[in-house]
Formats: structure tokens, C-alpha cells, sequence
């Protein structure tokens, strides 16, 4: 079966854009199972109700998220009523899930730790739940959505031949290293975004240009131009749970998904 992964939902006109186009992507390339990372669908930061609601609706089974999901305060409800979940390593007592098992396939959130906020290790943190995800479900995902390649290809060679696919978000910007780990284990660096390539990761440029000039804080607004989605497409053996290719996507408006 063909999963979509598609990267970090980057505000309004990301969700827009998803909304316009996904029914259509799913059927060009005979899609069963859409996968999205939300942690930017509200304004940019974190997620709420309803943009969960847009997303789900536009056509995604299952939201991923990371370092920007407890932003808002209302990511409380999202996560404990939705099929959204939170990067594992986050422990016990933060509000939420880090791994959820949908229609026999498990999707597990992680969080790098080199050059971000302090969590629980990531590695002992899937380490101590993956046996029980592997006896309720074959196909088992993981978004590793950290900032440093190292972690996140160690990530996918520490669990090569045990999960489908380890796909790395955060960075928003995509990749050019997909491969199969160990003839199982489909593996990227980064998936990219969904949202404006004319940007700075979603924002608009010419902020972001004097924030770095001034070094003085300066308010970020979204990008509206040249919208675009970006992931992969992980083929995977429902008998098995192993990948059997993994391809990057992206889709804009003046051209068809390649
Ligand atoms: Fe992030
Ligand atoms: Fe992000």
C-alpha cells in the first residue's frame, strides 16, 4: 500500500492549498493512507481544533507534530480528542500521545534533542514501546522531526529492519537522500514542508532578512506565495510492514505531482 507523508503544514495558506489539491494527489497516485506533520497549521505555531478539523477533512488520517505543539493552549484538547499525536520523548506527563495504531497502522512522533529544547532521550524513548506497537500493528511509521541530520539518520539506522519507515520533518526544507535501510526500513532526512517556497520556511522573507540584520525580535507573518506540498511516498508491503520504495513528492500549482 502507498502512504503519503507530507511535511510540516505551514498556516492558513498551507491548509488551503491542502484542502484545493489532496483529494486529487490521492487519486493521481493511488494513495490509502495520508500522514501529515501539523505543528505549524495555527498561524504558523502549534495546532487547534479547527485547524485539525481543516486537515482531516482535506483528506489526512493521521497528524504528526514537534516542538511547536504545546504553543497553544488549546493543543490540549487536539491531542486528547483527535487523532493527532505529540513526539514521545516529551515522557509521561505531558498532554497526550506519542505514538497512535490506526487501521493496523502505527505512526510514532519523535523529538531531536542536538540544537533544540531539552526532552527525554528519543532512542531509549521508542526503544520502550516498540515491542508493544509491533504486536498490534505491521506497518509501524516514525516522524523523527529533529533539527540535526546525525540524530536523524541514526535514528533510521538504529531502527532499520524493525519499523517501515523513519521520515525526518522540522527543517522544512527537503532532502535529496531517500533510500531503503537494510532492504525494510524506507528512510529520509527531511520531507520538506507544505506551504510557501517563496519564504523562509513558511515566513515571510523579508522579516526573517532583518531579524538577522538587526538581531532585534521582529514579528513573523506567513508567506502567501508559490504554495507548495512536499513529502514522500512510502510503498509498503501490508504482509510484511516492509518498505518497498520510497519517493519524494511535490506538488504546486503550475505543474503535477513528479
Ligand atoms: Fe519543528
Ligand atoms: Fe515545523
Amino acid at each position: 500500500m502507498k502512504i503519503l507523508f507530507i511535511g510540516d503544514i505551514v498556516g492558513k495558506p498551507a491548509r488551503t492549498y491542502l484542502a484545493n489539491y489532496l483529494t486529487a494527489i490521492k487519486d493521481d497516485l493511488d494513495i490509502e493512507f495520508v500522514i501529515a506533520n501539523g505543528e505549524n497549521s495555527a498561524g504558523g505555531s502549534s495546532i487547534t481544533i479547527k485547524t485539525a478539523k481543516e486537515i482531516f477533512e482535506s483528506g489526512v488520517d493521521i497528524i504528526t507534530t514537534g516542538d511547536h505543539i504545546f504553543k497553544k493552549k488549546e493543543s490540549r484538547e487536539v491531542l486528547e480528542t483527535m487523532d493527532v499525536i505529540r513526539p514521545l520523548n516529551y515522557g509521561n506527563l505531558a498532554w497526550g500521545n506519542g505514538y497512535i495504531i490506526k487501521d493496523k497502522i502505527a505512526v510514532v512522533n519523535l523529538l531531536g534533542r542536538v540544537f533544540m529544547q531539552p526532552v527525554d532521550c528519543p532512542f531509549k524513548a521508542v526503544r520502550g514501546v516498540l515491542e508493544e506497537i509491533k504486536s498490534r500493528a505491521k506497518i509501524v511509521i516514525v516522524d523523527m522531526h529533529a533539527e540535526a541530520t546525525s540524530e536523524k539518520l541514526a535514528m533510521g539506522y538504529f531502527l532499520a529492519g524493525k519499523v517501515s519507515a523513519v521520515l525526518g520533518t522540522h527543517t522544512h526544507i527537503p532532502t535529496a537522500d531517500e533510500r531503503i535501510i537494510d532492504d525494510f526500513t524506507a528512510y529520509i532526512t527531511d520531507v520538506g514542508m507544505t506551504g510557501s517556497f517563496d519564504s523562509v520556511l513558511g515566513r515571510e522573507k523579508h522579516q526573517i532578512i532583518e531579524r538577522f540584520l538587526t538581531n532585534m525580535p521582529v514579528r513573523f507573518n506567513l508567506a502567501q506565495e508559490d504554495v507548495r506540498i512536499q513529502g514522500v511516498v512510502v510503498d509498503i508491503d501490508e504482509a510484511t510492514g516492509k518498505a518497498i520504495g520510497i519517493e519524494r513528492v511535490e506538488h504546486k500549482k503550475s505543474l503535477r505531482i513528479d
